[in-house]
């Protein structure tokens, strides 16, 4: 089963041909992404309505490089995926409008996958991960801890209830004046820096749900650099390095709980899975490590280019919902807010019509 995946959710234009075979092995033919950050570089931050036209002007381009790579035609393959939210709209109706019409020229099927999805199933493409697993999904708009139990059964154990993780790490980049995205350069920053000199706090430590909060971590890190501005480059790193030890210690505490919650609802997971942006953080990994290895199970982390976004891993969850008969309709709508929970819900839907 060949498909073809588009992912334009957010600032990169991506597309991929990934191949998975009957026994449910995944290889990827071709992987191509164009980052768009040098668009949004000045703004600090993604701007909807750039990032919009860059992905109509990219995409056809993106999607040839990856057909030529794979050594593929459309005729050739079996599905056309695309990442129909959540997301931003008018990239999210780029991507999936281009899905549509490749689809309809070629008489293919379509499958339009949840971007969350997606980052959910990439363990099985790199590591044929058996369900059920934990999944700790940190990228720059979600952090989620899930129970993944199949294709398209999906429980959301824990989340935050304010910034993302990867948005924290961006408005800190920020406000130290580091640039865009922020992630990999407090990361950098961090190397330098002493992560005890500031006393930041830990939001959401020892409560036994699996929820997270980060905003009162960025307001104490404001108040910290504002009290001892100007800051010198050792500041930085300083400040750096302290909220990065924070942010570790809140992602071991939060994730300690939601793997508690996973055993006692569903039994030992068969790992513990990393995805989104964040987990490309080495501190972060570390962390993840200790914690599988604590919870006495394997640690799933893809290499740092399937963690952020791709084409692959839309591809991916478009052939394993494929492969289970779930395609949709031309009219399928594209979706700015698209929760995982309601996929389980739609498909219980569908399996209910089916029988009647
Ligand atoms: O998954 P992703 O590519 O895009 C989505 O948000 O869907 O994640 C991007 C996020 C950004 O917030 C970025 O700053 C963060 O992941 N990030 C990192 C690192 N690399 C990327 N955060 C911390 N440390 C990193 N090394
Ligand atoms: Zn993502």
């Amino acid at each position: 089963m060949i498909v073809l995946g588009i992912e334009t959710t957010c600032d990169e234009t991506a597309a991929a041909v990934v191949e998975r075979d009957e026994d449910g092995r995944g290889r990827i033919l071709s992987n191509i992404v164009l980052s768009q950050v040098k668009e949004h570089a000045a703004f600090g931050g993604v701007v909807p309505e750039i990032a919009a036209r860059a992905h109509v002007e990219a995409l056809d381009h993106v999607i040839g490089r990856a057909m030529r790579e794979a050594g593929k035609h459309f005729y050739g393959l079996d599905g056309i995926a695309a990442a129909a939210g959540p997301g931003l709209i008018g990239g999210v109706i780029v991507g999936l409008t281009t899905a549509k019409a490749i689809a309809l020229v070629n008489r293919k099927p379509l499958i339009a996958v949840n971007h969350l999805e997606a980052h959910a199933l990439t363990a099985r493409l790199t590591d044929a991960t058996p369900f059920p697993y934990c999944l700790f999904l940190a990228s720059g708009g979600h952090t989620q801890i899930l129970a993944v139990r199949g294709v398209g059964d999906y429980v959301r154990l824990g989340t935050t209830v304010d910034d993302a993780i990867g948005e924290a790490f961006d408005k800190t980049a920020k406000l130290l004046g580091l640039g865009y995205p922020g992630g990999p350069l407090v990361e950098q920053e961090a190397t330098k820096g002493n992560a005890a000199r500031f006393a930041l706090p830990r939001p959401m430590m020892g409560r036994s749900d699996a929820d997270f909060s980060f905003s009162g971590l960025k307001t104490a890190l404001r108040l910290e650099a504002e009290r001892i501005a100007p800051l010198t480059n050792q500041d930085v790193a300083d400040l750096c390095a302290s909220f990065q030890q924070a942010v570790a210690e809140v992602v071991a505490d939060r994730l300690r709980a939601g793997l508690r919650i996973f055993r006692t609802r569903y039994g030992a997971p068969t790992a513990l899975v990393a995805a989104g942006g964040v987990a490309a953080n080495q501190t972060i990994r570390r962390v993840l490590q200790h914690l599988a290895t604590e919870a006495g199970t394997a640690l799933v982390a893809p290499p740092a280019e399937l963690c952020t976004d791709n084409g692959a891993m839309i591809a991916w969850a478009g052939a394993e919902r494929l492969a289970l008969g779930l395609t949709d309709s031309l009219d399928a709508a594209p979706r700015a807010r698209w929760p995982l929970d309601e996929i389980a819900a739609a498909q219980a839907l569908r399996k209910t019509a089916a029988f009647k």
